[in-house]
């Protein structure tokens, strides 16, 4: 089976051999990828609603994997036992959503050694979240499919390192590796500020100030790590 680009980002930091909860998993591509590939022995994976756990059931009968594909529907973690997963994926959910489903775990998020996060937007407030929550961002990684650039997060239990909000919003392991697409992301993010900056400025709203006031001075330091980035090439 061929998976996306964005798929197999995620799969680059689950350890050979590792117990995996896939939670949102939606058709169970990834599930069935790992199992077939050898790189997971067993996997639970759930989903919050029936009509994705349907075609993810339809998908691991269909490849003869439901002994080692265990499906069940819920919201989040609560489908895991206690430690039956080391590893837990949570792809194509907004950040907030992420952010809500570890926090509503409690101590069960505890037990996973490795949360592997691929946030459809706001992955800012949730690595701010995840480094105010006791877990550090391990790696990252960046990948584009069709005009899109997708993040992917690797958070594990344990004090990150970085102080500076901004480089923690970013991606902390990005910026060190100098990732090639941080500066096309970060480009974008600036570009979809000064628009929200214009809207602001027409607007006769008071409590627009201090917003503003926070965005521009985002932009300003975001301004100032693509420098970095673009002078760090030269
Ligand atoms: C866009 S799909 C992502 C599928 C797959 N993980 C991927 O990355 O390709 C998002 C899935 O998450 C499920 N979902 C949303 N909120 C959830 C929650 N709180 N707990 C479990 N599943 C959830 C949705 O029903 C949907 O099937």
């Amino acid at each position: 089976m061929k998976l996306s680009a964005r798929l197999i980002s995620i799969i680059q930091f689950i350890p050979r051999g590792s117990t995996v909860a896939d939670i949102g998993t939606d058709h169970a591509l990834l599930p069935v990828y790992l199992v077939e590939e050898g790189i997971a022995q067993r996997i639970v994976a759930g989903d919050l609603n029936m009509g994705p756990l349907q075609a993810a059931r339809k998908k691991v009968i269909e490849t003869g994997l439901n002994e080692r594909i265990t499906l069940r529907q819920g919201n989040g973690l609560e489908i895991l036992e206690p430690g039956e997963a080391e590893v837990c994926v949570i792809a194509g959910l907004g950040g907030p959503t992420i952010r809500q489903v570890i926090k509503d775990a409690g101590p069960k998020a505890m037990q996973i050694k490795r949360f592997i996060l691929q946030p459809m937007g706001g992955s800012g407030q949730l690595r701010e979240w995840l480094t105010d929550n006791g877990w550090r961002i391990a790696d990252e990684d960046l990948v584009s499919e069709d005009d899109h650039i997708y993040e992917v997060i690797l958070a594990v239990p344990g004090q990150e390192s970085t102080s500076d909000r901004t480089l923690n919003s970013i991606g902390p392991r990005l910026f060190e590796k100098r990732h090639p697409l941080l500066s096309e992301v970060l480009t974008r993010e600036i570009n979809h500020n000064r628009k929200i900056l214009d809207d602001m400025r027409q607007s006769s709203v008071v409590d627009t100030a201090v917003k503003c006031q926070t965005l521009q001075e985002r932009n300003k330091n975001l301004e100032w790590i693509v420098e970095c980035l673009s002078s760090a090439k030269r």
